[in-house]
């Protein structure tokens, strides 16, 4: 971990709070009363096997699906009966698993597509700029996005979200498909957020080291509940999240290298 240090603000003011939320699609129950709160500069990390209703979740949260129940709240605002477009617009934004860029687009247009998407009150353009050198960006603003090696086309996902000002930011899976090597950018992103931004962050992934430095709280999705939630290290050493999960995610990661 470099300069920011990532703590749990928990006590804050909730950013976000979610009451009893549910999902449904048709006789399948993704969730079920799920219930947590966020802080605002907070880092909460949701993990769960493959299918556990982490995407679904995220998918719920920024309007994209409707929940089946459940109350969501941003800034003690009830938000769950709007869509997607206007849910962003108050700062509710998530990236995708993949990627959420515009590949025959080129890098400068596929940001500007991300700033008229915006809230426009909370955008930082010199935050952007700063992310844009540090991944690598900066001199390729010309060229399309489709040509950028997979792990510049994640972080210029990465900078269209964070150009849109968000007050809360859902990432699915920031790490998916990156080399080692590019997963620090992740942190450097996820650090430039929270000190500029004063965001909170949840974040879905599979990658135990980054969830180790990244969450100081932790979410286990299993089986359409909260399996276990609380500190990340102690919810890591429970005996039901390892039976549960720990042991397949490993293996799972390594594979991907
Ligand atoms: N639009 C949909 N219609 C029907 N079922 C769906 C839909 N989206 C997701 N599901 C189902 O909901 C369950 C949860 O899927 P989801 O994609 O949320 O899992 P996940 O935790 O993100 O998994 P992974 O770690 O593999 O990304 C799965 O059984 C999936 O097949
Ligand atoms: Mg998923």
């Amino acid at each position: 971990m470099s300069t920011t240090e990532i703590t749990s603000d928990s006590s804050d003011k909730p950013l976000l709070e979610v009451h009893q939320l549910a999902k449904a699609f048709g006789n399948l129950n993704v969730f079920d009363n799920l219930s947590f709160q966020m802080g605002p500069r907070e880092v909460l990390g949701v993990i769960g096997p493959n299918g556990a209703g982490k995407t679904t979740l995220i998918n719920v949260l920024s309007g994209q699906l409707a929940a089946s129940s459940g109350t969501v709240l941003l800034d003690r605002d009830p938000i769950s009966r709007l869509p997607f477009h206007a849910r962003a617009r108050k700062g509710m934004i998530r990236s995708f698993q993949h990627t959420n860029i515009f590949s025959e687009e080129s890098v400068s247009e596929n940001l500007s597509r991300a700033k008229r998407f915006s809230s426009s009150t909370h955008t930082d353009e010199d935050g952007a700029r700063s992310l844009l050198d540090s991944f690598g960006l900066s001199d390729k603003l010309d060229h399309p996005a489709v040509d950028l090696p997979y792990g510049l086309q994640k972080m210029l996902g990465l900078v269209m979200v964070y150009i849109t000002g968000p007050r809360v930011l859902l990432l699915d899976e920031p790490a998916a498909g990156l080399e080692s090597r590019e997963r620090i950018l992740v942190d450097q992103f996820v650090e430039t957020a929270l000190d500029r931004l004063s965001c909170g962050i949840l974040i879905v992934e599979h990658d135990m080291d980054m969830v180790r430095r990244l969450c100081p709280r932790l979410i286990v999705l299993d089986d359409g509940q909260i399996l276990a939630e609380g500190d990340t290290a102690d919810v890591l050493r429970r005996r039901e999240v390892i039976e549960a999960y720990l042991g397949v995610t490993e293996e799972k990661t390594d594979a991907e290298g």
